[in-house]
């Protein structure tokens, strides 16, 4: 495989939303094509924005633009002040939600088991096009302000540190996506056959009332209230299924936690496919029922690329995994917990060809790198994106397509100057965060060795697997299992704008 369709796949992945003319927006266009000059291909050859057609999507208007800069409440990230709430952690999400295909619009619940993590009268939630009828903290009915980005809440009593508290959120909406700040859309989709929805980084909080930043995961359970004959689908297990009269309510559980950006939801007709992966993982695919036959390979090769990351990564990190292959337009690609998310616009080839194989491989990959072990701040999304671009190469190279040796060498040619570990806001999902920092990865191993790189990695997850992490643990966490300090390597390879033009020589 040639550089070129790396850079397509990455594209691929890139131009994720900014796909459809309905939510285009300058920034969005400004991402994609930042990536395909910098990925050092003519801009023709990438599919985006300006190249893409409409799509079975319906009219997906920008209703507004989210808002950037100092307005609201947050736990501090640099990049994104007001997502997260200061002094909440929460523990379980309980959303019940009823979705009127015919009208787009969503009603119903999310109520939050919350531990305060600071003593407070008043608690946020971000919330950004939720129309809130009335919340009660404790079954006790509590003012409330809608204040977007944020739900400021009035506690009935004040709370101290440590108390635990059950917030209930009453709320409908028009649901619809939203340009995010990094310029890609995100929030609620609604298609010709059903919905989903694709969140990161802040589009959870434009259709549920939340804690909407990685730092805090939590469990979930989803009831989800459909017409009859529609089937929906969330992340985890099926716990429920059952039919009322004119409506089915599906119920799906997330026992491992997850961050927000991570959330699963789809309704439509789709086909739910129960397999078996390696060690008896429990695997839960879904495809739209008139897709069964030509993506029946996707779903039957996952068990195989499981098995293969596994030798490298470790045992699988969650508690099953398949995926779902939704009516989006083409690039969509989401490593959403348990059950990645794809577009069937990439699949309808019905077989592995090198885009199949990379967004395939990559999506799994980041369940380890992402969802198992999340980012504590976007800027430390190279955590993720580098990480599956990495998996996404030793796939490629397992499959018989390009080695890792050739990826990586593309891919410290293609790097343009920044840093991977300093993202901004408009590349946050850019080069620099996939292959550029996969290529601080390839030169972490040819630092430290094959054995020693795959320990790190293991070890990582194992370690962490439940949590979120800074780029600042992982050094640490890899000095520790190296045995010696790699402060040089990351100051010379992640953190310099200007890394190396060649790679380290491997210890003999
Ligand atoms: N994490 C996704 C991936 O693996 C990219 C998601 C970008 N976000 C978006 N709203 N399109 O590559
Ligand atoms: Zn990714």
């Amino acid at each position: 495989m040639s550089r070129r369709t790396i850079a397509l796949a990455a594209g691929l992945l890139l131009a994720a939303c900014s796909a459809d003319p309905g939510v285009r927006t300058q920034s969005a266009d400004q991402v994609s094509a930042d990536h395909t000059t910098l990925a050092g291909e003519p801009s023709t050859t990438t599919p985006g924005p300006a190249t893409t057609a409409p799509t079975n999507n319906e009219s997906l208007p920008v209703e507004s633009t989210v808002p950037s800069g100092d307005i609201g409440d947050g736990v501090g990230d640099s990049l994104f002040p007001d997502l997260g709430n200061p002094g909440l952690d929460v523990q379980h999400y309980d959303v019940a939600l009823a979705y009127d295909p015919a009208a787009d619009t969503i009603s119903g619940t999310v109520v939050l088991d919350v531990a305060l993590t600071s003593d407070r009268s008043e608690i946020t939630l971000d919330s950004l096009g939720p129309v809130v009828s009335q919340v009660t903290v404790d079954g006790v009915d509590a003012a409330v302000e809608p204040d977007g980005p944020e739900l400021r809440i009035t506690l009935p009593t004040p709370g101290r540190s440590g108390d635990e508290l059950r917030v209930e959120v009453a709320y409908s909406e028009d649901v619809s996506p939203l340009t995010s700040t990094v310029g890609l859309p995100s929030g609620w989709f609604n298609t010709p056959g059903g919905s989903y929805v694709l969140n990161e980084p802040d589009g959870a909080r434009t259709w549920l009332p939340c804690n909407d930043h990685p730092s805090d995961k939590a469990t979930y359970t989803f009831t989800l209230t459909v017409p009859t004959g529609v089937t929906a689908v969330a992340n985890g297990a099926l716990a429920e299924h059952r039919t009322e009269p004119g409506q089915e309510v599906w119920v799906w559980q997330e026992d491992r936690p997850m961050t927000t950006y991570l959330i699963q939801l789809l309704t439509g007709d789709y086909e739910v496919i129960d397999g078996v992966g390696p060690h008896d993982l429990p695997l839960v695919s879904v495809v739209l029922r008139e897709d069964r036959a030509t993506m029946q390979p996707f779903v039957d090769v996952t068990p195989e690329m499981i098995e293969f990351f596994e030798q490298y990564f470790g045992r699988f990190p969650l508690d099953r995994y398949g995926v779902a292959i939704t009516d989006s337009f083409g690039g969509l690609a989401m490593e959403t917990q348990e059950r990645s998310l794809f577009s069937r616009e990439d699949f309808l080839r019905g077989q592995l060809g090198s885009t199949e194989n990379m967004l395939l491989s990559h999506e799994l990959a980041h369940q380890w790198f992402g969802d198992a072990v999340s980012p504590e701040r976007w800027q430390d999304i190279w955590l993720n994106e580098s990480f599956a671009t990495y998996g996404e190469w030793m796939w490629s190279e397992h499959a018989g397509m390009l080695t890792v040796e050739q990826a990586a060498g593309n891919g410290l040619f293609d790097r343009p100057p920044g840093s991977t570990a300093r993202p901004g806001l408009d590349d946050l999902f850019g080069y620099n965060s996939y292959d550029g920092g996969a290529v601080v990865l390839h030169a972490l191993r040819l630092t430290v060795g094959d054995a020693t790189f795959f320990e790190i990695l293991r070890q990582w997850v194992a370690t962490n697997n439940g949590t979120s992490r800074t780029t600042a643990d992982f050094i640490a966490f890899a000095e520790g299992v190296a045995g010696r300090s790699l402060t040089d390597f990351f100051a010379t390879w992640l953190f310099a704008d200007l890394p190396p033009t060649e790679y380290p020589t491997p210890p003999i």
